[in-house]
């Protein structure tokens, strides 16, 4: 068996609107549009990736909360109507997946080893978060891959930042060492959004873009810095700055999931592809690629 590898890792994340306004048959609302620009971002990722043999998908999620450490998707397969806690309005949406739970078994030992507290959910009536079949959907809308689901953890909020980016960290590593020992060929997505300071009232028709803005020109600021780090490869510069990025910008990076694939990809230091930014109620939202075969040093 041939060594298993990341063929590319993407920050892919995960605002129902996106979904809603492109009306799949899975989604029972119907929309009129809107997102125009993140969602021609999805569709170029897409097209990118068709070049990639992909096994398997490996998506890490802001929105399966986990309170006592990283759980790990580990039935065969996952059915069932995922409503959006806040926006039932646009996400009503009918799925079906599978999973890979021999390589989800393989990244609980391999976290496990790193001393990350990990748990296989073997609850075949567990409802998947709406974070993990958005950035799925976003990515491979056929759903016809197998899938690792992997929880966000509490211990940015136990513990700190630090302390949170640094077992992130390890669980990327975890992740890498499992794919690789796989032998298989895995696209990885961290769920996550930027800046996520938002409106409070939603517009009368949602999809109305003249109400669609960046909410604060400090969190725009942060999403170009932020950005801009990796366009030009200086990942490392961008977990140091991470602490700050979080608590200055409100960031989703807050729940891991960004920090978790830097860590898979051992913190690239070639540039990354921006494929879109956009905002959604006012988060800041890029879907950025990095290709390990394609990266040269910066
Ligand atoms: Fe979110």
């Amino acid at each position: 068996m041939s060594q298993g590898q990341i063929v590319a890792g993407v920050l892919a994340p995960h605002p129902p609107h996106l979904i809603y306004a492109e009306n799949p048959p899975q989604n029972e609302p119907r929309s009129q549009g809107g997102w125009d620009v993140l969602r021609w971002g999805y569709e170029r990722l897409r097209r990118d990736l068709k070049d990639h043999a992909i096994d398997v998908i490996v998506v890490h999620s802001p929105h399966w909360k986990t309170v006592t450490g990283t759980h790990v998707l580990g039935c065969p397969e996952f059915s069932g109507l995922s409503v959006d806690p806040i926006f039932p309005n646009l996400f009503r949406y009918h799925y079906e997946l599978t999973v890979d739970v021999e390589l989800a078994q393989a990244i609980v030992r391999e976290g496990a080893a790193e001393g990350v507290v990990m748990s296989l959910m073997e609850n075949p009536d567990f409802r998947v978060d709406y974070g993990t079949i958005i950035s799925c959907h976003l990515v491979r809308p056929a759903f016809d891959i197998p899938i690792v689901a992997i929880s966000s953890a509490r211990t940015f909020y136990d513990f700190g930042n630090d302390a949170g980016t640094h077992e992130m960290l390890a669980l990327g590593r975890a992740t890498r060492r499992a794919i690789e020992a796989s032998g298989k060929r895995a696209l990885l997505l961290a769920s996550n959004s930027l800046s996520h300071r938002h409106f409070v009232k939603e517009p009368e028709v949602v999809e109305d873009m003249s109400r669609e803005h960046i909410y604060h020109h400090g969190q725009y600021l942060w999403d170009m810095h932020v950005i801009e780090l990796m366009k030009t490869g200086r990942c490392k510069q961008l977990l140091d700055e991470m602490p700050d990025f979080i608590e200055q910008a409100t960031s989703e990076c807050k729940e891991g999931s960004l920090q978790w694939l830097l860590g898979a990809l051992e913190v690239p230091d070639y540039p990354a592809e921006v494929y879109g930014y956009g905002s959604v109620i006012g988060t800041g939202n890029a879907v950025i690629g990095w290709h390990p075969a394609r990266g040269v040093s910066a």
